[in-house]
């Protein structure tokens, strides 16, 4: 068990510290900075890290410039990286040139061209476009098992063997059916849902609404690792917030399943660490 330990150790300080710069930016001098931009169903994360691959900035917007890992509204998605790109700037007194990018797995051949048009569109030199379980294990540094990142509009798979992706898979369940699933046990808004679900103090009173939607989401994970010895999960992901979820999976899957304290921005931070100061 030392590899999960030790991992959710760097994992977990490392989200911590990127927590308190969103909050209040760390603003002395770096020679480099290394950005990660997630363009994410729900969330537009920027990340910023300095010469030493530590955080020294973040922001993030609730947006719906992405769908099912498609960007669907390309220049509303060139804006607010922008604007977050700006915005960031301001607070560090440095202009911020490299930026990493990630996809969901299985997407880049259709859509890897529009990512990195939306990330150079808001003025960013793209140094890496990488897929998101890689991104996310350059925070969890998992070597044996199955990542699974559920967001907003899918759940991502990603199983490694000897720290290598071995197998990828993207399917289209993730935080917005939860949401869609309180609105019409509660009649209320999908917006109204959406935020009541974050709101930690629900999460007992939801899982029960939400277990149907959670059985779904672990018997995608079971199909897509039958046919390899995986022994552990790893979930990354906003909706992998959701208080008690992991003890569903693991009942559901029979596996013994892990996250970090704040899953929401892994991957995120992930991009980062696989930024360079090589254009692409
Ligand atoms: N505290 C919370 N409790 C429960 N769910 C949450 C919480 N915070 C965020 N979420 C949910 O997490 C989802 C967003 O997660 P994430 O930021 O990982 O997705 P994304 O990267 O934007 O989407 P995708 O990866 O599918 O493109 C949303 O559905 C949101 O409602
Ligand atoms: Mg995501």
């Amino acid at each position: 068990m030392e590899t999960v330990n030790s991992a959710f150790q760097y994992c977990d300080q490392l989200v911590r510290d990127f927590e308190k710069v969103i909050e209040a930016p760390i603003v002395t001098k770096s020679s480099v900075y290394y950005t990660g931009v997630d363009l994410g169903t729900a969330y537009i994360v920027l990340a910023v890290l300095d010469e030493n691959y530590q955080p020294v900035a973040g922001a993030y917007r609730f947006a719906h410039v992405v769908k099912d890992g498609m960007v669907v509204d390309y220049i509303g998605a060139i804006r607010i990286v922008k604007e977050l790109k700006q915005e960031l700037e301001q607070k560090l007194g440095a202009e911020l040139i490299y930026a990493a990018a990630a996809l969901p797995p299985g997407t880049d051949s259709l859509d890897s061209g529009a990512i990195k048009h939306v990330v150079q569109g808001a003025g960013f030199e793209i140094t890496n476009v990488l897929d998101e379980p890689t991104a996310a294990n350059a925070v969890l540094k998992i070597q044996d098992g199955v990542i699974v990142d559920i967001g907003g509009g899918t759940t991502g798979i990603a199983i490694l063997k000897d720290g290598k992706v071995i197998y990828v898979a993207d399917e289209p369940t993730g935080g917005t059916h939860f949401s869609l699933v309180l609105a019409g046990a509660y009649k209320m808004s999908f917006d109204d849902a959406d935020q009541y679900k974050r709101d930690f103090k629900n999460h007992r009173e939801l899982i029960p609404v939400l277990r149907p939607v959670i059985e779904k989401v672990s018997s995608i994970i079971s199909r897509h690792i039958r046919e390899y010895p995986v022994k552990e999960i790893y979930l990354v992901g906003g909706t992998c917030c959701l208080n008690g979820i992991e003890d569903i999976i693991t009942k559901q899957t029979n596996l013994p399943t892990y996250k970090p304290q704040n899953p929401m921005f892994v991957t995120p931070l992930g991009i980062a660490l696989n930024c360079t100061q090589e254009i692409l």
